[in-house]
């Protein structure tokens, strides 16, 4: 899977305000080097916030009273103030010697930390004479006149650190641009209120987080305010925003702003707003307040509110401004009815999307009237609309100017052919069918991406069609593409993502498919019946890129891969051979690994260490042999771990203990031995999969198992386990506790998308016995709740505590040599199915608690010795006599024999009375 980065139009802006801002501060390039004419508190301010400084007396108190506004020489000095702000900067470096005034308050070290510059990308900046002139550091510009600084662009420099309050003595800054960074500060520190002249602020893309300062509206002339993608919180008001009356730009997306009531509002007095941008919000009481009128003079020509959860009152608002946007993006929200044919009256639409929405009916509106409509998304609603219908009987200019489409349910868009303008066709995963040929596509000369993955179509091209068109992205998923390879796909020679899985393809891989293109991102030939031995990749991938040719027929060895692949799956093949040739290539960008399900052979190669930033590593259902090498450690980045059944053996190296990221282990059917060592618990904190089973494991589960909190299965069937079940085993806390997982068993990869580097997703999967039968559970694999230890050697008595488990669904205790009773409470464990004790020497009553257990659909309890009445309860009663069998003295249903209170009284010659 690959996702449609719908990020084109946000490039294409940055670039646009990017140009707007150099000729809006009047900066003199050719200038600035030439004379020193930088003013020595700016420089000392840079510098900085450059380094952690080993601050003399006077900096430092220069620093306290910019950042925190306050007179250190005035005796009101509020301490408690005064300490949780210097830790709020997070100062590192010591501070000895404050001045006796400021009493009270006893000298500590502080942390203080500024941006971390890891790439050397500053090291113009220092304080040296030769490279004293500030004016021509890295990112540094300044006027002519005065020599202020009044530009500083420091985006994408891979900072780190936080932000230090000295930035914001340059008073003169009218850019400041820190955006995609990794800057951590815990807020915005006030001081940023300093910054008067600013004109356009960005610091999106960072980890900044606390509140939004309403501060922020001091910055009386901002023209340009970019918050986007930081971690702030708890933010209530935007009243702030009424002083900042020259906006024009304003992005707040992925900052959550469900407390705020008043967006609507505040948005309406900014009267020359022309870009509104609330992506991810969770913008959702719209309909809530009376919705005001936007003020008229409004000049909103782009305006982002995707994926929030807006429902159609928003309309009301929206229509009063419509007539003159450029750019409505709507997607992903919670719009129902049928889409009002106020939006064949916004004339100057270029791009609209609807997408992802519960829009339904037909549609009655035409969009025939929106002459410059180059983009239109109505995927992913209700529609039952069919195309020609939306289009009315073409009378109007759509046809000239539609560069994208995509779109809805229906069928086969037969006029498609005719949008002779049209670029981008995505019409994905919709419920499309009907026949796609060759000549649908003949107008079709600028079509540069094609998606048409996962609906019911069937693409037919006759054997020797050449298309008018060279394209970039072609996503062909699920179109019926075989038996063989489609021959056209030759004639493209520029694409960079090809998708053409799951399309019934049963060929080998025809030669000149390796020549095909020079810079693929993207390869995905999986799910086909594709057979042959592969090459060397010889395709020439670009950085990044990922590769999927699992679910075929391919054989042979393993091919070489490039070396800077993302991921690459080669599951569900019959590759065969040693794995070590794996190791001819090290890659520092590899994320991916999957070979599981094929006939590979060979020792875990040496050579992990060399693929550093590996996070999924799947080798299961092989002939793998040999033990784990302790270098496996070094993998710090792994999150899941999948040797499933092969030869393993050895014991784990305590190594592995260092890769403290992982979430998923399975070594099950392997020959595993050695301790179910410390390694496992403490250190592996994010651990939610631990899967054992049928191996040789021996000795006592240790106690720091229980420092597994995040487990949610645990399985260790099938081994020597001895000793006891561990008490503290109630520390398991997501075990006794609904709540959401923090870490669940998907784990995002990186993979290029549309247009950046973006994230995909990998699912775990495991084999598990459930109730009695073995299943692959995958995207469900996230509900279970499971503690298996059978089959081992455990004795004692089962701890009481296990009864805090109460998400529990299945315990499977059978075949130890456990003794003593049930816990009494084990009704609490409200949700349990399946439960199986059979085969111990467990002995007492049956608590009667176990007639809580409601949902109980599975009950093994034989083979021990029970004795006396089984408690009723609908559950209970429902199981067959072999759940209780081999436990000579239980009595009553749904066993015959009944319990001796039931019986009448004997008289003295054993008679009934
Ligand atoms: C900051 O830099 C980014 C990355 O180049 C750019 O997209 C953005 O427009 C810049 N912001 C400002 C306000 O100049
Ligand atoms: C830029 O510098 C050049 C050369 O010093 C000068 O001729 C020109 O007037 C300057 N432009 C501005 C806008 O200051
Ligand atoms: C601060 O002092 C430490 C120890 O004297 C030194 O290692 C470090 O380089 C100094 N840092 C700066 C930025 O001068
Ligand atoms: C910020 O603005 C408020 C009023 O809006 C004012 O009271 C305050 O003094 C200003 N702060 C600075 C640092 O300019
Ligand atoms: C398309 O329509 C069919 C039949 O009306 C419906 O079952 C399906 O959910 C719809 N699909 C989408 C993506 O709207
Ligand atoms: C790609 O590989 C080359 C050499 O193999 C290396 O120089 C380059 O840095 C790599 N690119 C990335 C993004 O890792
Ligand atoms: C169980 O959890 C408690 C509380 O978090 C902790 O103090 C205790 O050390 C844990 N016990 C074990 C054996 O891990």
């Amino acid at each position: 899977m690959i996702f449609f980065g719908r990020g084109s139009l946000q490039l294409a802006c940055a670039l646009v305000i990017l140009l707007h801002t150099g000729s809006a501060v009047g900066f003199n390039s050719t200038s600035a080097a030439a004379t020193a004419r930088c003013v020595k508190r700016e420089r000392q301010a840079l510098l900085m916030s450059k380094q952690s400084c080993n601050c003399t007396k006077p900096e430092v108190l220069l620093q306290f009273e910019s950042a925190l506004r306050i007179d250190l020489q005035s005796p009101e000095v509020d301490f408690e103030l005064f300490e949780r702000e210097i830790l709020d900067l997070s100062f590192t470096s010591v501070i000895k010697e404050l001045p006796s005034y400021i009493r009270g308050w006893t000298p500590r070290t502080y942390p203080y930390k500024s941006l971390v510059d890891k790439h050397g990308v500053l090291s113009t900046w220092g304080s040296e004479e030769r490279r004293k002139d500030c004016c021509s550091w890295t990112g540094v510009k300044c006027t002519d006149k005065t020599g202020h600084v009044i530009w500083l662009d420091l985006h994408d420099k891979s900072f780190s650190g936080t932000l230090n309050p000295s930035l914001f003595e340059l008073q003169h800054l009218t850019v400041l641009n820190l955006s995609w960074n990794y800057i951590t500060s815990s807020r915005i520190p006030k001081s940023i209120s300093s910054l008067k002249q600013l004109k356009y602020l960005d610091l999106s893309f960072n980890s900044l987080s606390g509140s939004l300062p309403s501060l922020l509206g001091n910055l009386t002339i901002l023209r340009s305010l970019d918050l986007r993608f930081n971690e702030f919180y708890n933010v209530e008001n935007l009243g702030w925003l009424f002083h900042l009356s020259s906006l024009k730009h304003l992005d707040l997306s992925g900052i959550d702003l469900s407390k705020v009531n008043s967006w609507l509002q505040v948005v309406n007095k900014l009267p020359h707003l022309t870009n509104l941008e609330l992506n991810l919000c969770n913008l959702l009481n719209v309909v809530q307040q009376p919705l005001p009128m936007i003020n008229t003079s409004t000049s909103l020509a782009v305006l982002d509110l995707s994926s929030n959860n807006l429902i159609a009152p928003l309309f009301q608002w929206l229509f009063n401004f419509s007539n003159i946007l450029v750019h409505l993006d709507l997607f992903g929200n919670q719009l129902q009815g049928f889409i009002p044919e106020s939006f064949g009256n916004m004339i100057f639409l270029e791009e609209l999307y609807l997408g992802s929405n519960q829009f339904e009916g037909g549609i009655q509106i035409s969009f025939g009237n929106l002459c410059k409509l180059r983009l239109l998304d109505l995927s992913s609603n209700n529609l039952k609309a069919m195309l020609p219908e939306v289009f009315g009987n073409l009378s109007g200019c759509l046809d000239l100017t539609l560069e994208t489409l995509n779109t809805l349910n229906g069928t086969a868009p037969n006029f498609i052919g005719l949008l002779s303008e049209l670029q981008e066709l995505y019409i994905s995963e919709n419920s499309l069918n009907g026949v796609i040929t060759d000549a649908h596509f003949s107008k079709l000369s600028k079509l540069k991406g094609l998606a048409m993955s996962s609906n019911f179509l069937s693409f037919n091209s006759s054997l020797d069609w050449i298309p008018s068109f060279q394209l970039d992205d072609i996503f062909l998923s699920s179109c019926k593409l075989g038996p063989k390879f489609s021959k056209w796909l030759q004639t493209q020679k520029t694409f960079s993502s090809l998708d053409i899985s799951s399309n019934g393809i049963s060929d080998s891989i025809p030669k000149w498919f390796w020549e095909l293109s020079s810079r693929v991102n993207y390869l995905n030939i999986s799910c086909n019946h594709i057979y042959g031995i592969l090459p060397y990749l010889s395709m020439k991938f670009s950085d990044y890129a990922g590769i999927d040719f699992s679910q075929n027929k391919l054989e042979g060895p393993l091919p070489l891969f490039p070396a800077n692949i993302t991921s690459l799956f080669l599951s569900n093949n019959g590759f065969s051979g040693n794995i070590s040739s794996l190791c001819s290539t090290s890659s520092k960008t590899l994320e991916l690994l999957d070979i599981s399900f094929n006939q590979l052979s060979g020792e875990l190669p040496d050579c992990l260490p060399s693929w550093p930033n590996l996070k999924i590593l799947s080798l299961g259902h092989n002939h793998l042999f040999g033990k784990i090498a302790s270098s496996t450690g070094s993998l710090n980045k792994l999150e899941t771990f999948g040797l499933r059944n092969n030869s393993f053996s050895g014991e784990i190296p305590s190594s592995l203990g260092d890769c403290n990221h992982l979430q998923f282990v399975d070594l099950s059917h392997n020959n595993f031995s050695g301790p179910v060592a410390d390694w496992i618990g403490g250190r592996l904190g994010y651990l939610t999969y631990l899967l054992l089973g049928s191996n040789n494991f021996y000795g006592d589960i240790s106690l720091r198992l229980c420092q597994l909190t995040n487990i949610v299965v645990l399985d260790f069937f099938n081994n020597s386990l001895s000793g006891s079940i561990p008490w503290c085993i109630h520390n398991m806390t997501t075990l006794t506790r609904k709540e959401n997982l923090d870490s669940d068993h998907s784990h995002l990869f990186r993979s290029i998308g549309r247009y950046f580097l973006s994230e995909d997703v990998y699912v775990d999967k495991a084999n598990i016995v459930w109730k009695g039968e073995v299943y692959e559970f995958e995207k469900n694999l996230k509900n279970l709740r499971l503690i298996d230890l059978s089959s081992n050697k455990l004795n004692g008595e089962i701890p009481q505590q296990i009864c805090s488990l109460f998400e529990l669904v299945q315990l499977n205790l059978s075949r130890n040599q456990l003794t003593g009773r049930i816990p009494a409470d084990i009704g609490q464990m409200r949700n349990l199915e399946s439960l199986d004790l059979s085969q111990n020497q467990l002995s007492g009553q049956l608590p009667s608690s176990m007639s809580q257990l409601s949902f109980l659909n599975t009950l093994n309890l034989s083979n021990n010795n029970f004795y006396g009445r089984i408690p009723s309860s609908t559950q209970l009663q429902s199981f067959s006599a072999y759940a209780f069998d081999g436990n000579c003295a239980l009595c009553g249903p749904p066993l015959t024999p009944r319990c001796p209170e039931d019986e009448k009284p004997l008289d003295s010659g054993g008679r009934y009375i």
